[in-house]
Order: structure tokens, then sequence, then C-alpha cells
């Protein structure tokens, strides 16, 4: 009995917390609008926090909640970041890019450093925020400072839209994800150039003539469930958020395997 009751008290206190909001931290702010891929080259104001080691790429598996794997390195180099929902548009916008920097405290350089969407976040806390990669969130300093600038936890800063450039050799690529067999395909879509973020994906299998749309899963992951088995090779259109598109006959090859990354010829 005793413990049953101090069950509910403690269900209670947690509902309390939730209802309460203004004990549990700062007053909760609406996400602002979405911020699309025209990019008018305004700065807007965000809040940045961020998450993981002082000088690492974020989470502990180097991942996150748009699907990509070693963020720690080339391309994203540990700059990535968790964007709140108009950001991180429920995972259609990873991949996307953002030029962010800071004025204060005196710690920040001032000076734009770009960064990746490869995680979310949608704490309620400011209209637009990043929680960024320890790494990320140090660039904002002036030379020597990151450890400094990292100290004040959260921080105003500026951020705006810009057109993602990668080295030339840098193609778009497809990830047939771990699980995949032939009657389902998941297609991660990584390292897309110009607005960086995927909003369709269509596939061609062997001897088909039209394309099919694949569904959006989740994070940069985009799907398809059929009973018919899917042969290879496999062709794969793809439209960009400002409406490009991009394809390439036999991306995927016969005899696809799960977990193995496909490169392609693409990039825009
Ligand atoms: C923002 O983008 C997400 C993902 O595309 C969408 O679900 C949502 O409706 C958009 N919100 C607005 C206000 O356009």
């Amino acid at each position: 009995m005793a413990a049953a009751s101090t069950h509910l008290v403690a269900v209670a206190v947690v509902l309390a917390a939730l209802v309460g909001g203004a004990w549990c931290g700062p007053p909760k702010v609406p996400p602002g609008k979405n911020i699309s891929a025209d990019c008018d080259g305004k700065w807007l104001e965000a809040k940045a926090t961020w998450y993981g080691k002082p000088t690492g790429a974020g989470p502990d598996d180097n991942g996150g909640a748009c699907g990509y794997k070693e963020v720690n390195k080339a391309p994203f180099n540990s700059m990535g970041a968790c964007g709140n929902s108009p950001i991180f548009k429920d995972g259609l916008g990873c991949g996307s890019c953002y030029e962010i920097k800071c004025d204060k405290p005196a710690e920040c350089s001032g000076e734009p450093v770009i960064v990746y969407i490869t995680d979310m976040n949608y704490e309620p806390i400011a209209a637009y925020h990043f929680d960024l990669a320890g790494t990320a969130f140090g660039a904002m300093a002036k030379k020597g400072e990151e450890e400094n600038l990292r100290k004040a936890g959260i921080i105003d800063m500026q951020f705006r839209r810009v057109k993602c450039k990668y080295p030339a050799d840098t193609k778009i690529a497809f990830h047939v994800e771990k699980g995949c067999n032939p009657n389902y395909l998941a297609l991660l879509v990584k390292y897309a150039a110009g607005d960086g973020d995927i909003v369709g994906v269509d596939i061609k299998e062997k001897g088909a003539k039209e394309y099919q749309s694949l569904k959006h899963s989740w994070g940069a992951i985009w799907r398809m469930d059929t009973p018919k088995p899917i042969k290879g090779p496999i062709s794969i259109r793809i439209t960009s958020e400002g409406g490009k598109t991009l394809e390439q006959e036999d991306v995927i090859p016969e005899g696809w395997k799960p977990d193995t990354l496909y490169r392609s010829k693409l990039q825009f």
C-alpha cells in the first residue's frame, strides 16, 4: 500500500510539473515559421545550446534523428545541429545548411560558421533553437575562447539558411538501411548540396517504365513496402526542397544488400 500511494504522489507531482510549466524552466515559446529553401539572406534570431561532448559531434554514437552516421567525419566534421520544428521539419529539413554567429558574450567572434541539420530538438524555449554539437557551438567563438563560450551554456545567436556546398568530389549517396529486403526498401539520402534537403524520392526497378514514389519514413530516410519483390538494378530520382530534380539509372545494382552505401554520380 505504502509503495502504491508513494507512486501515486509521484505521478501527481510529474503531472503538476507538466501542466504547471512555469515551475519547470523558462516559459514555452511557440515555434517560428518554417524556414524554406528560397532563402532571402536575412539573419534571424535564435537560441543556441549545445549537447554531447564539448569537442564532439553531438550524440555519443555520432548519429542523430536524421539517421546519418559518423557525423564527426567529413563532410559534416562535427558541425551538426539539432533544429527545432521549423528547421528540422519532421526530418524533411535534414541536410539543410545554415550560417550561424553570435555577438554576445564577449567570447563570440561574430564570424559566421556553417552547420548542417543532422538531428532534432523540440524544446519549446524559443521560436528558433539550435542545439549544437559541442564543436559547432565552440566554432562561434574567437580563437582560443571555445571552452569559455561553451561555459555560457545558452546564448542568443543569429542564423540564416544558405546553400549547401561540399567538396567537388562529394556526390549524393544512398544508404540502403539495415533490415531491408526485397519487400522493404529504405533509402537514406545524404550529402545533397544546394538546398540540402530532399522532399521526394522515386525509384524505378529493372524493366519498369514508370517511377514510383517512396514514402517519407523518418529523418532523411524514404521507404517502400511492397508484396512484389523489388528487383535491381534500381534507378533513382530525387527532388530538392526548391523543386529541382536529378535522376540516375541503375544507381543501386542487382543483388543490392542492406546496410550498404551506394554512391551516385549526382549532385545539385
Ligand atoms: C513545416 O514543415 C513540416 C514538415 O514538412 C510540415 O509538416 C508543417 O506543416 C510545416 N508547417 C508550416 C507552418 O508550414
